[in-house]
């Protein structure tokens, strides 16, 4: 998962590059470079080991002066973050290249370009691509000839940007399996992996098919299909503001996405509900038929949105009593899946762009389900395009690395589609109309558990010399616990498991001393005195307690002296599972804000997991 910028413009590129390479850095964040055309059409780089500001401060150091140029920002797969490795390549002086992507081949596509006298400086699988495009045009003497012939030899996926010192004028794109539009601007057009990256330039685009190339000069562009037939493709006005996508006065984007919960859960109701009842169509004309019919759901996601995967099973098959199976996308798409009959395969993403989901999508597609669905926070990602079925969770830019405001509205969409769901098997209405009371309040509701802020920013601070922490949960408040324990993992670094309340005793009780925090989510549920049953198992073998729970009373007595306890407001039990969600994406977050850690870019990950 990397970031590729592609510009050619009247006026000089190599701020504009650096700008939307910032924008990008989600994706990847461990090398970055850049590569122009300079006025007398030599090809310039610089490359840096580090992120997108130590590029740009050596770019000061060493300017460019170009009207044509491509730039990456890297997340490494073959090769370590270093200078040698980062992109652009770069083959005899007249191609560059930027890559997003695997290709599985390279190893056999380097050996045969070595044979052909072919030299290679870095350990990358994308140093073949660039080489491979001079081998072709020494041939046709013609870029976009010479691009076609070489990504017909790649297998894996790719998104890449490519010039040439020979016609110096024009950027080159191509994808396959990876995201690239194109951003139409006045005397200037770009490339890049996400519109996110040239809002400042144009709000126009045009999202690539796989397989596509395309042209791009300062006034034209032109695409050619996978026969190489000239096509127009459509283009989008994308309406999201400059402030969406800065920080303003917090310190962190994942703080801002926290915070932005209340609003982010209003927008995805927005429309969608009444006051009484889920509104029927939400899901496109065709849905509610199809939905009559189904007997079977599998889920597939990766990550936070699995999780969210997770907690929606247990919705629909307690609401709509339909059985569901839930698999992380990267196991689904490589085994065989015994299909059960009248099946809907749903799939989630924040980004819609991850390879795995993606691939699970397009098997999806080839097997016997009755439709394919996508809930997806990104509109014209390639999974919203792809599935038959979009719903869109509309929580808004999300940039931290840590999924927050993306999961919480993965939540509320899946509770509306369990609503739906219900009215196969019942036509009763009240809890309906109870559920989507709380829904209506679920915001504030939210906005409630965010003003515990502070006292769950004095708990963090008994984590900041823990290495292990766990987190317990039962029924849909299970994969909530699974969802604290990856959000302190990935952001503060301290290993964290989430477990069944009930499966503790099971082993990992073995792990509980007077050194291991136990945080537990205890809502006033049916299985409230199992929980509590399985909270003194913990205390009596000397476990720290830190409870999230509606009935702090209960941890005043004697049984629970010595426990944290954050009160939480009172929830149908059903929708429990939201409101918990926060106060552990905020203990991570204050954690990893007093280790000092890199809360928005995280150590060796990346926002868009674009490779599998
Ligand atoms: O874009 P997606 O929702 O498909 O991403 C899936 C995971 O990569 C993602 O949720 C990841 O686990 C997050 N960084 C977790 O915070």
């Amino acid at each position: 998962m990397c970031g590729i910028v592609g510009a050619a413009a009247k006026r000089p590129v190599a701020k504009l590059l650096i700008d939307g390479l910032k924008k990008l850095e989600y994706r990847g964040y461990d090398s970055a470079g850049i590569a122009v055309v300079d006025a007398h059409h030599q090809l310039k780089r610089l490359r840096v080991a580090g992120k997108v500001r130590e590029l740009e401060a050596a770019l000061k150091a060493e300017p460019m002066h170009a009207h044509l140029g491509i730039a990456h920002t890297r997340w490494a797969t073959h090769g370590v973050p270093s200078e040698q490795n980062a992109h652009p390549f770069i083959s005899h002086d007249q191609f560059a290249l930027v890559h997003n992507g695997i290709i599985e081949n390279h190893n056999h596509l380097r050996e045969k370009l070595k044979r052909e006298g072919y030299t290679f400086l870095s350990e990358t699988d994308s140093e073949t691509i660039v080489h491979l495009i001079h081998f072709h045009y020494k041939q046709s003497q013609d870029l976009v000839r010479a691009v076609r012939a070489a990504v017909n030899e790649l297998e894996g996926a790719y998104a890449l940007g490519i010039f040439s010192t020979d016609t110096p004028r024009r950027v080159i794109g191509v994808r396959q399996g990876a995201p690239l539009v194109i951003g139409k601007g006045q005397g200037e057009n770009f490339i890049a992996s996400d519109p996110l990256a040239l809002l400042s330039m144009t709000q126009q685009f045009i999202y690539l098919e796989d397989y596509d190339i395309v042209d791009v000069t300062l006034n034209s562009i032109h695409i050619y299909d996978k026969q190489n037939a000239l096509v127009e493709r459509e283009t989008h006005n994308l309406s999201i503001s400059q402030d969406s996508i800065e920080r303003g006065e917090y310190r962190h984007f994942m703080k801002k996405e926290i915070m932005e919960q209340p609003d982010a859960i209003a927008s995805c109701l927005e429309g969608r509900m009444t006051k009484d009842h889920v509104l029927s169509g939400i899901f496109g004309p065709k849905a509610d038929a199809m939905f009559a019919d189904v007997k079977h759901i599998q889920l597939v996601a990766c990550g936070t949105s699995y999780h969210a995967a997770m907690v929606a099973r247990f919705w629909i098959e307690s609401l709509a009593h339909i059985p569901c199976s839930v698999e992380v996308a990267s196991e689904f798409r490589y085994r065989d899946i015994a299909q059960a009959k009248n099946s809907l395969f749903v799939t989630l993403s924040q980004s819609g762009e991850t390879a795995d989901s993606l691939a699970a999508l397009r098997l999806a597609k080839k097997m016997d389900y009755l439709s394919t669905l996508a809930f997806c926070n990104v509109p014209g990602s390639s999974m919203t395009r792809e599935a038959d079925l979009q719903f869109l969770t509309r929580a808004g830019v999300e940039i931290g690395v840590a999924s927050t405001k993306a999961f919480i509205t993965q939540l509320t969409s899946l509770f509306l589609f369990a609503l739906l769901l219900r009215r196969n098997v019942t036509s009763e209405q009240s809890l309906e109309v109870q559920l989507v009371e709380q829904l209506e309040q679920l915001p504030v509701l939210v906005q409630k558990v965010l003003q515990q802020d502070q006292a769950i920013a004095d708990w963090a601070s008994m984590f900041t010399n823990k290495q292990h922490a766990l987190f317990l949960g039962r029924g849909a408040l299970y994969p909530i616990a699974l969802e604290g324990a990856l959000k302190m993992k990935e952001i503060s670094y301290i290993h964290a498991e989430g477990y069944p309340s009930g499966e503790l005793k099971h082993g990992p009780l073995a792990l509980v001393d007077t050194n291991m925090p136990v945080i537990a989510a205890v809502p006033s549920d049916a299985l409230v005195e199992k929980n509590l049953s399985n909270l003194q198992e913990v205390r009596t073998r000397g476990g720290k307690l830190f409870v999230l729970t509606d009935q702090a009373h209960t941890f005043q007595q004697d049984g629970f002296s010595g426990t944290h306890v954050i009160s939480m407001p009172k929830v149908h039990p059903l929708l429990a599972p939201i409101l918990y969600t926060v106060p552990l994406q905020l203990l991570a977050y204050h954690v990893a804000v007093l280790k000092g850690t890199d809360v928005d870019q995280p150590r060796n990950l990346a926002k868009s997991v674009t490779v599998e």
